[in-house]
């Protein structure tokens, strides 16, 4: 499979959350580039999960923030994803070779979602904060207390 590459068919309109999704699009495209190395793929596999489980906290935080009414189910999915891809890390610590899988199934599961349950929320998003990045940041600051949110915005704590 080639490397994922972004296009605007992927935007959510909402700069910030696009550029985390192809964050994550680039860690799916590493993992291919390290299929075989255990060592790195251990350490793209941690990436992986931390970055990916701070996105879902950051866009749970927005839509809980918006109040959009679909919340409750849009967190299931994510919390099945993350268990989905912490078995996937079970097995490789086990010794099994899941480089492809994980990967394939990386990056079906993040476009598959991306185009339609994030997809889903955009408007509601746009509607309540507006697009304007530099609104949003500023928004984000004060409510935005976790650790996860120094790691993806360089607040500078780590
Ligand atoms: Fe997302
Ligand atoms: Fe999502």
């Amino acid at each position: 499979m080639a490397h994922v590459e972004w296009t605007n068919a992927l935007s959510v309109g909402i700069e910030a959350i696009d550029n985390q999704h192809k964050r994550i699009i680039e860690y799916a495209n590493k993992l291919q580039d390290n299929l075989g190395d255990r060592h790195a793929m251990a350490e793209v596999l941690e990436d992986t999960i931390e970055y990916t489980e701070s996105h879902f906290g950051f866009e749970e935080t927005l839509l809980e923030e918006a109040e959009y009414p679909y919340l409750k189910v849009h967190r299931r999915i994510h919390d099945l994803f993350i268990r989905r891809i912490e078995e996937y890390k079970k097995r490789f610590l086990n010794g099994e070779d899941i480089g492809k899988e994980l990967h394939d199934s990386l990056v079906h599961w993040l476009i598959k979602h991306i185009k339609s349950e994030d997809a889903n929320y955009s408007a509601c998003l746009i509607a309540k904060f507006g697009k304007e990045e530099a609104e949003m940041a500023e928004k984000k600051k004060i409510w935005l207390k976790k650790s996860w949110f120094a790691r993806l915005f360089g607040d500078g704590a780590h």
